[in-house]
C-alpha cells in the first residue's frame, strides 16, 4: 500500500515513525510539505521521498492519503485535489473538520475517514477515535486502522458526531492529566518535598496507577475502594475532593470541550 501525507509536521512525523517501526518500508511512504527545512528534516530522519506541493504528480498511485495540516489550512490544502485523490482513501487527522465538509471540498469524495489522535501518539502511546462516512468498505476501515494503529490504540465510533466527545475525552485529555500532575507537584512542594522528589512521586504515581488500572480486571472505582481504608489517609483526601465537586468539574470540563469542538466544526466548515 502506497501512503502519502499532506502536511509533514508533528502528527505526520509520529505516524511515519510508527509505520516504519511496524514494517512499512520507506519506499511506500511520501510526504508533501511546502517548507524546504521540514522536507530536508523528514528526508534525513526517515529516508522517505518528499514533495513541495500536492498535485497529480506527487499524489499519483497513492492508495491512502493522510491529511495532516492545521484545521485552518485544510480547505486550501485540498483545493483542486478532487481528481488526483479520486482513487485514494482519505484519512483526515485535522481537529474539528467534519468528513462531510471535506467530502464537499473534494468534489463529493466518499472514501473518507476522520481521525482524532492525541499527543501521546508522538511516543507511540496515542489513542485515536475514528469515524467514517457511511458506506466505507471493511478493507478501507482496516487500512485506516493500520495507519493510526501505528501510534497506539484505535476506537471506532459509529456516529461521526461522537468524534466531538472523543476530542473532549482523549484529544484534549492529556492536558487534563498534565494539569492534575501540576497540582500534585505543587501540593507535594507545599508539604515540604523538593522539586525533584515531587516530580518523581507525582509522575510515578500517575504512570503506576494507569498501568495498574490497565492491567486490572476490575474498574477504577473498585481499585479506588480497595486503597481507601475507613478513617485512613486516602479517605481523608478523597473526602476533600468529593466535597470540592471534582466529578462535576470533570464532567462540566468535558462538556465544554465537546461544545467547543462542535463550534469549531461549524467555523471551519463554513464555505
Ligand atoms: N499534534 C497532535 O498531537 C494532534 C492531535 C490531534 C490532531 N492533530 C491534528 O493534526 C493536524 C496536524 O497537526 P500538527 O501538530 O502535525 O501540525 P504542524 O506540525 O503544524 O504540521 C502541519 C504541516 O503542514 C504543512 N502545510 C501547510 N499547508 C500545507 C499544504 N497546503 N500542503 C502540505 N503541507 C502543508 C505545514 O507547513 P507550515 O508550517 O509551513 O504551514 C506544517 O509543516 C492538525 O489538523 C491537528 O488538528 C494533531
Amino acid at each position: 500500500m502506497q501512503i502519502g501525507f499532506i502536511g509533514g509536521g508533528n502528527m505526520a512525523s509520529a505516524l511515519v515513525g510508527g509505520l516504519l517501526a511496524r514494517g512499512t518500508t520507506a519506499d511506500d511512504i511520501r510526504i508533501i510539505d511546502p517548507s524546504p527545512e521540514q522536507r530536508a528534516a523528514l528526508q534525513q530522519r526517515f529516508g522517505i521521498e518528499t514533495f513541495e506541493r500536492a498535485d497529480g504528480q506527487s499524489l499519483a498511485g497513492l492508495d491512502l492519503v493522510v491529511i495532516a495540516v492545521k484545521p485552518q489550512q485544510i480547505r486550501d490544502a485540498v483545493h483542486g485535489l478532487a481528481e488526483p485523490l479520486a482513487n485514494a482513501l482519505v484519512v483526515s487527522v485535522a481537529a474539528g473538520i467534519r468528513a462531510a465538509d471535506l467530502s464537499r471540498w473534494l468534489g463529493g469524495h466518499r472514501r473518507i475517514v476522520r481521525a482524532m489522535p492525541n499527543t501521546p501518539a508522538l511516543i507511540g502511546m496515542g489513542v485515536t477515535g475514528l469515524a467514517a462516512l457511511p458506506g466505507l468498505s471493511e478493507n478501507d476501515r482496516t487500512q485506516a486502522e493500520r495507519v493510526l494503529g501505528a501510534v497506539g490504540q484505535t476506537v471506532w465510533v459509529d456516529d461521526e458526531s461522537l468524534i466531538d466527545a472523543v476530542t473532549a475525552v482523549s484529544g484534549s485529555g492529556p492536558a487534563y492529566v498534565f494539569l492534575f500532575m501540576e497540582a500534585m507537584i505543587d501540593g507535594a512542594r507545599a508539604l515540604g518535598l523538593d522539586a525533584q522528589q515531587a516530580r518523581t512521586l507525582a509522575l510515578g504515581t500517575f504512570a503506576g496507577a494507569a498501568q495498574l488500572a490497565l492491567q486490572a480486571d476490575e474498574p477504577p472505582a473498585t481499585l479506588r475502594e480497595r486503597v481507601t481504608s475507613k478513617g485512613g489517609t486516602t479517605a481523608a483526601a478523597l473526602a476533600v475532593m468529593e466535597a470540592g465537586g471534582v466529578r462535576h468539574v470533570v464532567a462540566d470540563a468535558l462538556a465544554a470541550a465537546q461544545r467547543r469542538s462542535v463550534e469549531m466544526g461549524d467555523e471551519f466548515g463554513r464555505d
